[in-house]
């Protein structure tokens, strides 16, 4: 494999000296500015994210450094003098998401002059730099994931008092996008070996942590990013494009920041890693991983003596005690595992580990080697299967999801039947599928992209439905059984018990409804997971948001169970 290089930005931006004056922000009206003079140097800031848990974690980072800034969330995009977008590029439709909201923006920006519109995520690639002025014109601003530890300093925030304009308000030229700034090198690999400051976003998240600055989506549930980019070669993927090389986060900085999550009262963390089963590779070697040597399986192999692993990681998170003595983190989940090197530690680690939760999330994209060799996602079917039945095997209660991809270039008939049995021999808990969508500069875009739009479409559909029955049928055998619910959401109240638009119709909800009568006096309808990851609705006072209780599932739908406490 080469090593994918991400260049070093130029550093000194087209019509913007660094540090040279820069406009101060208007405020949004003119009139009521001098009440407001905080206004004018901290803008009040909106975070639109899309993506996966990495860009939510990733946005939970950099909302907690506006706030940290002095900067106040706003109320609503409308009400923000500062937009955020924290894009997704995994397929054309995410991408066109934001796209399509950029004649909103510019009516935002006409109406509010002072409003900044930020954009990052995966969206902006070093390689297609030049055309984001053009596909985004409402922005000011475009930092890839790897610079989005600088956007305070970029937008003139860190200097308590600094103005928020990011640029002299020159004349857009055609063709030319936004002036972008970049102050530190980016993350490079050379023959390899990560160089410059490879490791800034582990020492930025340590000292977000550190200071107590990520401002956390949920009080009970937090993601922990483990390790960054993804050194895989999938040739649909643009993720590897996007996030560059695997960079793993120090071990001891990991262990420590899932300890103070559990300190402050966190039940649950969930390991965030394109493959967090790559965890550690890249580490220096020490004495006291000595154990560890176990190579890859399957796929190119790399030496892993004497580095920690996600296997010792689960393990050291899971051996935490809290003042109880019982387990610190109750609930310990990671995402996402590549079949190529689910090794047979992690599996063991994973068994012997009371807190990680029975779930594990292993994504196969096709069900023909032929298919999956032109994927490059270096597995067989058989490969996987020998793994899931290993990890099947050793943890019998596992809940096992899947991501796949219908209509990558060249399947046949035969060989998405051949993905429609797979899932119905591993009969998969949860399968999140699309139809495969071209990424630009992507290996896979050498190929044709011969399957017609409508029988992508027509497969995508086909294949729903039959999860949908395999899914449903899964819920249906866990009717009668305790789950270990961790409730996080309060539900709004119905008007119409029975009319909400997600009330599963009564054809697809078996078992003995438990909402079939009324609620009891101040109780209320709850939502959380099971150790499973199965959605669960109960009833139950307010108070239990945040805590762990037992249910005794009474209805299943497709989607979700429905219980009442034990
Ligand atoms: N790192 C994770 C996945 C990240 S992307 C992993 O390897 O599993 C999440 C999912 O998006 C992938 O599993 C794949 O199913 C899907 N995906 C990625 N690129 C795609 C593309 N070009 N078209 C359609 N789906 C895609
Ligand atoms: Fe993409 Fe493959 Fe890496 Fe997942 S493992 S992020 S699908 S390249
Ligand atoms: Fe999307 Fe980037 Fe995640 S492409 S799925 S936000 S890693």
């Amino acid at each position: 494999m080469t090593a994918r290089e991400l260049p070093v930005l130029d550093l000194v931006p087209p019509g913007l000296p660094p540090g040279g004056p820069r406009p101060a922000a208007a405020a949004a009206d003119a009139r009521v500015a001098e009440f407001r003079p905080e206004d004018q140097a901290l803008p009040r800031f909106w975070i639109w994210t899309l993506g996966c848990q990495m860009n939510r974690s990733d946005s939970e980072e950099m909302a907690g450094r506006l706030l940290g800034a002095g900067c106040a969330e706003a109320a609503g995009i409308e009400a923000a003098d500062l937009v955020v977008i924290n894009t997704c590029a995994i397929r054309e439709a995410a991408e066109a998401k934001v796209i399509g909201r950029q004649g909103a923006l510019a009516a935002l920006k006409a109406a509010n002059p002072a409003l900044r519109v930020v954009l990052t995520g995966c969206a902006v690639r070093e390689r297609d730099r030049a055309g984001l002025g053009r596909r985004f014109p409402a922005v000011d601003l475009f930092l890839r994931p790897d610079e989005e530890p600088e956007l305070v300093e970029r937008l003139g925030l860190a200097s308590v008092q600094g103005p928020v304009g990011l640029r002299a308000p020159s004349p857009p030229s055609p063709g030319r996008g936004p002036a972008v700034v970049a102050r530190t090198a980016a993350t490079t690999l050379v023959k390899g070996v990560p160089v410059s400051a490879a490791d800034h976003l582990a020492g930025s998240r340590a000292d977000a942590v550190a200071s107590g600055s990520v401002r956390r989506e949920s009080a009970v549930a937090a993601w922990l990013p483990i390790i960054y980019g993804c050194d895989k070669t999938c040739t649909y993927c643009i993720v590897p494009f996007s996030r560059g090389p695997e960079r793993s986060r120090p071990f001891d900085e990991v262990v420590s920041e899932a300890r103070s999550l559990a300190a402050a009262g966190y039940r649950e963390i969930t390991l965030l890693g394109q493959n967090v089963n790559s965890y550690g590779h890249d580490l220096p070697a020490e004495g006291r991983f000595a154990h560890v040597a176990e190579a890859r399986r399957a796929g190119q192999r790399i030496d892993r003596a004497s580095r920690p692993d996600l296997a010792e990681l689960i393990e050291a998170i899971g051996s935490l005690r809290g003042p109880d003595g019982g387990p610190a983190v109750p609930r310990l989940r990671f995402i996402t595992s590549h079949p190529w090197d689910l090794s047979d530690r992690l599996v063991d680690a994973m068994a012997r580990t009371p807190s990680v939760c029975a779930a594990l999330h292993l994504p196969v994209q096709s069900g023909d080697d032929e298919v999956l060799r032109r994927m490059g996602r270096q597995y067989t079917v058989e490969h996987y299967r020998e793994r899931l039945d290993r990890i099947r095997e050793a943890i019998p209660r596992l809940a096992v999801s899947t991501d796949v991809i219908v209509g990558f270039c060249g399947e046949t008939e035969a060989q998405f039947e051949a993905t429609l049995r797979l899932l119905e021999t591993v009969r998969y808990d949860q399968v999140f599928a699309a139809a495969y969508s071209p990424r630009p500069g992507t290996p896979a875009t050498r190929l044709p992209d011969d399957v017609p739009a409508a029988v992508k479409k027509e497969r995508l559909n086909l294949l729903l439905a039959r999860q949908e029955a395999i899914g449903f049928a899964r819920n249906r055998e866990r009717i009668g059984s305790v789950a270990s619910v961790l409730v996080d959401t309060l539900e709004p109240e119905r008007i119409h018990d029975h009319d909400g638009e997600d009330e599963p119709a009564p054809a697809t909800l078996a078992g003995r409804d438990p909402f079939a009568a009324p609620l009891a006096d101040g109780w209320v309808r709850l939502a959380g997971r099971s150790r499973e990851n199965r959605l669960v609705h109960l009833a139950g006072p307010p108070t239990l948001v945040g805590g762990i209780v037992d249910v005794r599932i009474e209805a299943a739908g497709p989607y979700s169970l429905r219980g009442v406490l034990a």
